[in-house]
């Protein structure tokens, strides 16, 4: 797309492109012609849309909060669908799951050997021991938040607590490595070293994405992959750091019935957080977590 040096920048800022967005694209070209994987423009946010995603991210982190103060032994993961569809209806939110793509629920829940896209019920009920993902994802006037934690219920082992606290500093790792104009493949390449280090894998099949604008959006982000692979991180994307660690292999199976349930094959147990996280000038910021 041409546009004129004089008009006025596809950013919005009001300025004119010559000032404002002219040497980023020139940037973006270049690295283009180099053959690396750029953004489009559609997935840079622009400030007054950071500004509506960071609104959206602000009911989807006090769903997780009231998740948190509640949570306990003896509820159901149904109970805590309940919690996060009224505090996101509450504030004039929509829970995004609910109905996406048949999903029956407002909320994910993955207990245990449960990698991701657990489904709340009644018959779930939480016991000493377990460890749960929570897993929220938020629309308020069109602009997505997403982000997940871990909970311990009860009693955990040991082996457990640091599967869990492990798979948060994966996360960390993963954030020191966004830097605009670096490929997102590093992200995934430290997760993964990270996680292999402490004995765990990290599932393949499963990884982040764009978000903001819609649920899912370019980029897909693995966690294993290579230092130099995949798409440029610039300045205005935003994407999810949330990869899945298991304690025995990577391998997954989906439940054939609800067609959702991801589980590890060897039964042992998984655990993953979610940041929401905006790459900025010089490094990144986090919108959700
Ligand atoms: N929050 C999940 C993610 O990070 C979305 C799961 S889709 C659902 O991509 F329908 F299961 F909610
Ligand atoms: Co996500």
């Amino acid at each position: 797309m041409k546009i004129g040096r004089n008009s006025p920048c596809w950013c919005l800022s009001g300025k004119k492109y010559k000032q404002c967005h002219e040497a980023f694209d020139n940037k973006l070209n270049s690295l283009y012609n180099q053959g690396y994987e750029v953004p489009d423009h559609d997935l840079i946010k622009v400030p007054v849309e950071v500004e509506s995603i960071k609104k959206s991210a602000k009911i989807n982190m006090a769903a997780l909060d009231a998740v948190a103060e509640k949570i306990c032994e003896g509820m159901t993961t149904q109970e805590i669908d309940d919690i996060v569809s009224d505090v996101t209806t509450k504030m004039g939110g929509i829970c995004a799951p609910l109905n996406y793509d048949g999903f029956p629920k407002s909320v994910c829940t993955s207990v245990n050997e449960q990698v991701c896209h657990g489904i709340p019920g009644e018959d779930v009920v939480l016991k000493s021991g377990d460890i749960i993902n929570v897993d929220c994802s938020t629309i308020l006037d069109g602009y997505f938040s997403d982000s997940s934690r871990m909970f311990l219920i009860g009693d955990v082992s040991e082996e457990k607590k640091r599967l869990v606290k492990v798979a948060k500093e994966c996360c960390d790792i993963g954030l020191k490595e966004v830097k605009p104009w670096e490929p997102i493949g590093n992200v995934g390449a430290a997760i993964k070293e990270y996680a292999h280090d402490n004995g765990y894998t990290i599932v393949r099949e499963i990884g982040g994405h764009g978000v903001g604008l819609e649920f899912h959006e370019d980029p897909w982000v693995s966690y294993v992959s290579n230092r130099g692979e995949g798409m440029i991180m610039v300045p205005g994307m935003m994407f999810t750091i949330e990869p899945m660690v298991n304690m025995g292999k990577h391998t997954i199976k989906t439940d054939p019935i609800n067609g959702w349930e991801v589980s590890t094959l060897d039964g042992k147990p998984s655990a993953q957080w979610e940041y929401q996280i905006l790459v900025t000038e010089d490094g990144y910021e986090l919108i959700s977590w």
